[in-house]
């Protein structure tokens, strides 16, 4: 078993076809070229050719938070294509050891049922901020409905430990939450 960070320029096409079809079947959507997956960072827990858990760090910047402009890594893509056997777990230490190692905070948003989960592998989860993660298009503000939970790990930036000190205050996102 090894595991590999790669970008997506860098995945080889079976790599793109596995992340591939796991998101379809997961998430119900995919992405459509490797090009779009463009710098990216992904998390590969391989033995041999397969792909037994991946993850994917997604640069969002800026986030304008209070005044103070953030660079976060969002985290998403978490899919293991065997449960229950600790590698959602290893692919997650391994996001939370290079987020330690470049300092860059980390968000992401899970169903109240994954919750757990993150908290196991290190991550801090709350059920109350998503609403205020909110981006605009055409000068439209948009709110995330979801119900979802928002999984972190805070770096000496303290991105999530201000939002949540500060709970009146909307995070303005450069793009829609949906990593
Ligand atoms: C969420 C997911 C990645 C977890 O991966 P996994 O490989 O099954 O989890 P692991 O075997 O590494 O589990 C690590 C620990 O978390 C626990 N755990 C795993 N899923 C859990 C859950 N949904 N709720 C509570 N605990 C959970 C395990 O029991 C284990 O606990 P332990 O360390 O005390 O033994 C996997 O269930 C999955 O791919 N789900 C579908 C896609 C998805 O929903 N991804 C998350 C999007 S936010």
């Amino acid at each position: 078993m090894k595991l590999l960070i790669k970008t997506g320029k860098e995945l080889t096409d079976s790599e793109f076809e596995q992340i591939t079809q796991a998101h379809l079947r997961e998430f119900k959507e995919g992405p459509s070229n490797k090009s779009d997956l463009g710098d990216n960072h992904f998390f590969l827990l391989k033995a041999g050719e397969k792909i037994l858990a991946a993850g994917i760090l997604i640069s969002v910047q800026p986030v304008n938070f209070n005044k103070e402009i953030f660079s976060i890594l969002g985290i998403g893509g978490i899919i293991a294509n065997e449960r229950g056997k600790g590698y959602g777990k290893k692919i997650m230490l391994a996001v939370r050891k290079y987020l330690a190692k470049k300092n860059i905070s980390g968000v992401g948003f899970c169903g109240e049922y994954n919750s757990d989960f993150y908290q196991k592998c290190g991550f801090q989860t709350d059920r109350d901020s998503i609403r205020r993660f909110i981006y605009y298009e055409n000068g439209k503000r948009i709110e995330n409905k979801s119900d979802d939970f928002v999984l972190y790990w805070n770096s000496s930036d303290n991105f999530m430990k201000k939002v949540l000190a500060n709970k009146k205050t909307d995070i303005i996102l450069p793009r829609p939450p949906n990593w």
